[in-house]
């Protein structure tokens, strides 16, 4: 889908997001052909750079971040062309009447912010931005997590935005929106007939979303230990996906119908008693060391892990309950949907286990994919013996290599392009953190600490009680 030419602003031009992220997915859309002629890239942080320093730093973040293979280098050459710099002071007026003039001169249809910055310099950037006449209506603003830490916070953070921009400006960011199989879930349930009938308290036993990953957090312990597993991804990532699963079809695939429907789900979620949460850390292995020796605080209590079990309460989920649970230094790195249904109401089988339940697993990573787990009959002449058999669609197999693209890719060009679709609505956002904040403040006057689990395991063994005392189980992690 074509874009009108832009001017990008990446504040925070030279943070770690930026040379990770943002620069290398910018890289990959100019290189796709979705920049049209004389759009511009402008950075803005408040390291002393010029033009060519800055150029020299996206060189080699896209060298770190972008396999060779993937570019020639006159590729390169061209989107270091788009490339100028401007340095600023958020907290004086220091650079700005520049970045302004920059900005005029020859400015493009679409105008764009990149608000990479820590949360404490936000204010005073959006005010740089309302005081020097940078915000035209065709404006957007791109801002990310973290949205706030708490309600309070939250809702300040929205104050502010909206102090300079209209929410209509307003782009959230939530990486897991634009991953390929989360739009594909809208797609299975919206552009398919024969799941919305099942896909209710009448069919569905259960729901469990799971968010694993391997890795520790060493080397980012400092800020991982502000945040925790609730606010890091529970509160958004898995919030989103909880979301997307039982939100009820918007009357258009367009930003506000499906805003209002995915906020409707968090306004109908139960709050969640304490005694149906885990939170937990994990322990040292014989390689590396536990969270606490990851952390600055060696009495830490947040978590690495959480498990939580939560209902929808409304009538077509009403009963049915909703299983999350993430965490840190895990088995395996797996994100995943997974709709348990419940048992055919009358087996005429004898070989059909008395437990069998069709499943319906929606993989986002490692391989993005959606399986179907059924019953049939075991091929050959043994008799009515039945096998359960995997209906899968890998997108591996499908999607050729060349269009895969990434979700920051996605996001940005939707920034540019105007479409709020996959981006989180204030309102959504704050409603999110009341849920969270209720959860945490029952952890915080608590006097029990988080349980421990091994490195490579699959979580604690409390994780599994929780699921046990209802007569079920976690998805095996691999
Ligand atoms: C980020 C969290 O939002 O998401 C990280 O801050 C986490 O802690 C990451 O590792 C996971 O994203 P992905 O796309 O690798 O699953």
């Amino acid at each position: 889908i074509p874009v009108d030419p832009f001017d990008l602003v990446i504040f925070g031009a030279t943070g770690d997001l930026a040379r990770r992220k943002i620069l290398p997915a910018l890289f990959r859309r100019v290189m796709a052909g979705q920049a049209p002629n004389g759009s511009r890239i402008i950075g803005a942080s408040r390291s002393d750079l010029d033009n060519a320093a800055f150029q020299k730093l996206t060189k080699e973040a896209i060298h770190e971040f972008v396999p060779k293979s993937d570019y020639k280098s006159a590729d390169l050459d061209g989107f270091l062309a788009m490339l100028s710099y401007q340095t600023i002071d958020a907290f004086s007026d220091a650079g700005w009447g520049e970045l302004a003039s920059a900005l005029q001169k020859g400015a493009n249809p679409v105008r764009a912010f990149y608000l990479s910055v820590s949360p404490s310099l936000i204010t005073s950037t959006t005010q740089h931005m309302k005081a020097f006449d940078l915000i035209t209506p065709e404006t957007r603003v791109v801002v990310e997590k973290p949205l706030g830490t708490d309600l309070a916070s939250a809702k300040a953070l929205n104050e502010t935005l909206r102090d300079a921009f209209d929410e209509s400006q307003i782009y959230r960011i939530d990486h897991y929106l634009g991953k390929e199989t989360v739009q594909n879930l809208m797609a299975l349930r919206f552009a398919n007939i024969f799941l919305e009938p099942l896909w209710n308290a009448k069919y569905v036993d259960h729901v469990q979303i799971t968010v694993a990953e391997s890795v520790t957090v060493e080397g980012r312990g400092e800020y991982y230990d502000t945040s925790g597993a609730m606010r890091d991804m529970i509160q958004n990532h898995l919030m989103q996906l909880l979301c997307l699963v039982a939100m009820e079809p918007p009357a258009h695939f367009e930003a506000d119908s499906v805003r209002n429907e995915k906020l409707k789900v968090i306004h109908a979620l139960s709050p969640v008693d304490i005694r149906d949460t885990v939170r937990a850390q994990y322990r040292a292995s014989d390689k590396t060391g536990s969270y606490l020796d990851h952390v600055n605080d060696p009495h830490s209590r947040t978590e690495s892990y959480v498990a939580i079990k939560t209902e929808v309460s409304n009538w077509r989920w009403a009963g049915v309950p909703f299983y999350l649970r993430t965490g840190k230094a895990l088995k395996k790195r797996v994100s995943e949907i997974t709709l348990i249904f419940k048992q055919v109401p009358h087996s005429i089988f004898p070989d059909l286990a008395d437990d069998y339940q069709n499943k319906l697993v929606i993989r986002l990573q490692p391989e993005e994919g959606i399986t179907l787990h059924m019953t049939v009959k075991e091929p050959g002449p043994g008799g009515m013996r039945l096998t359960e058999v995997p209906l899968d669609m890998s997108f591996a197999e499908i999607i050729p290599d060349n269009v895969a693209i990434d979700a920051y890719e996605r996001l940005i060009m939707d920034a540019i392009r105007g479409n709020q679709t996959l981006f989180m609505r204030g309102d959504e956002v704050e409603a999110a953190w009341g849920w969270t904040d209720h959860i945490i403040e029952q952890w915080n006057a608590s006097s029990s600490k988080p349980v421990t689990y091994d490195q490579g395991s699959t979580g604690p063994e409390d994780a599994i009680a929780l699921m046990a005392r209802d007569n079920r189980r976690w998805q095996r992690l691999d």
